[in-house]
């Protein structure tokens, strides 16, 4: 049986929450709105209509919630800075209740002996910047070197743990070419521009909190997936060589200096290549990250298909293939993850790693008040022996943070795909830790 102490006394071992997703007070002591208010409150944009502005209710009850991820064990505490609330308007004035929400959130943390890791960016641009242009905007740059700046400022004293971007992949692909996440933008142009903006900020942000915080630890996440071709057929192979280019080189490889992966004659980057090109901007994408996070929450099979506009490759599903997979349809490969750690982490083995957020969705059945969520518990099992064999094999990876203490508002899904801990109540906000919280509690101990 692994334990945690397998993983050394120095591991971090983490929980992981996320402003939008878990604060509600969506409207509350001066916070302006975010692109997730307003894209959630359009008609069928997500799941049943539901809207992050009560959500886990954790702008009143976060001394509670840190109790409870502290009961669970965990040493460290990631969440994330609603922008909203700092700078209501995206730039411009700063919102005195708003800072002071994170002081205190900062300080019980310290309190309980919980180690903040602050994510700076978790999806929830200012709608007043989105009017602007949003992340396709080039002023993105200087709206957030602002907020970084407002930050590490307020709280670079208290904290030193620092994540800048959270899976930029996500917010761009779903954000600004599918439609599916706020800010429900589409097409090749906004997402290629989004992308070049991210990727810029991502960077940015690092040397900012460099230079204004004292011995910072600073990273940044990536959401990462292993692609698998459907066939041994060319096509198929190429058709997830893409889909590898996309969805798992784009973001960390100019970060780490190697400007964006543009010479395997895929189309739909050539744009992204003459843009930095022409803007030299390599070295401005590049930053010297202490850690890099990763995310990995599936395995994907892909196979050539040539309707489909630029990348020309499509997932066959794991319902389809009839593999083991989650209530979100994702498929379950502890082998895959581990793969996909050792994959980042060969890009520079001396870098930290920090598997910055693991977690599944498997439907949960409150009875008696007990929830028997063996599925997660077996998930979370085989994805830390996955990890441990990574660190066996010379991985440095330093931390693992569990996705998520709670259910909370999983975006375009709304309130029904629940991936916490602790069970949460949505009209009487009542938790209930479940027993995969359990099972934490006592592996932590072990
Ligand atoms: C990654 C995202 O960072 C997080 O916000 C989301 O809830 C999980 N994936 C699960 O979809």
């Amino acid at each position: 049986m692994l334990k945690s102490s397998d993983f050394g006394s120095d591991f971090l071992w983490g929980v992981a929450i996320a402003a939008p997703q878990n604060e509600g007070a969506y409207n509350v002591d001066g916070k302006g709105l975010s692109i997730w208010d307003t894209f959630a409150s359009r008609n069928g944009k997500t799941k049943e209509g539901g809207k992050p502005t009560q959500a886990c209710d954790f702008y009143y009850r976060y001394k509670d919630d840190l109790l409870l991820a502290k009961a669970l064990g965990f040493k460290v505490f990631r969440f994330s800075i609603a922008w909203t609330r700092i700078l209501p308007e995206g730039v411009g004035r700063t919102n005195k209740p708003g800072i002071a929400f994170y002081h205190k959130l900062i300080d019980e943390c310290l309190e309980l002996g919980l180690t903040p890791f602050i994510t700076l960016y978790h999806w929830d641009l200012p709608q007043a910047l989105e009017k602007e242009g949003g992340w396709t905007s080039h002023l993105l740059l200087k709206w957030f070197s602002r907020f970084v700046t407002v930050c590490a400022q307020e709280y670079g004293d208290k904290v030193k743990n620092w994540i800048v971007l959270n899976e930029p992949m996500g917010f761009t692909t779903l954000g600004y070419m599918l439609g599916k996440h706020a800010p429900g933008r589409l097409g090749l142009d906004n997402f290629l521009s989004a992308v070049h903006n991210a990727t810029l900020a991502q960077a940015e942000g690092g040397r900012i909190l460099r230079s204004e915080v004292a011995k910072a630890y600073i990273g940044t996440t990536f959401s990462c997936s292993e692609m698998m071709p459907y066939t041994n057929k060319e096509t198929d192979i190429a058709a997830a060589n893409r889909m590898d280019i996309l969805l798992n080189r784009l973001f960390i490889e100019p970060a780490l200096g190697m400007g964006y992966p543009h010479k395997e004659g895929f189309a739909l980057l050539d744009k992204l290549h003459l843009h930095t090109k022409a803007w030299k901007y390599t070295e401005r994408m590049k930053f010297d990250f202490d850690f890099i996070g990763i995310q990995n929450y599936f395995a994907l099979t892909v196979k050539h298909n040539a309707i489909i506009p630029y990348i020309q490759a499509i997932e066959v599903s794991a319902t389809k293939r009839k593999v083991p997979h989650t209530a979100m349809g994702w498929e379950i490969n502890a082998d895959s993850f581990n793969r996909m750690i050792k994959r980042f982490s060969a890009y520079n083995p001396a870098k930290d790693i920090i598997i910055s957020e693991g977690g599944a969705y498997f439907k949960d059945h409150l009875v008696n008040g007990v929830i028997n969520d063996a599925h997660r518990i077996q998930y979370f099992q085989d994805y830390l022996k996955a990890a441990y064999n990574a660190k066996h094999d010379g991985v440095n990876l330093k931390g693992y943070f569990a996705w998520t203490l709670m259910d909370n508002f999983e975006w375009s899904e709304g309130y029904k795909a629940r991936f916490g801990l602790v069970h949460v109540d949505f009209k009487t906000q009542l938790r209930t830790i479940k027993n995969s919280g359990y099972w934490w509690r006592s592996f932590l101990k072990s």
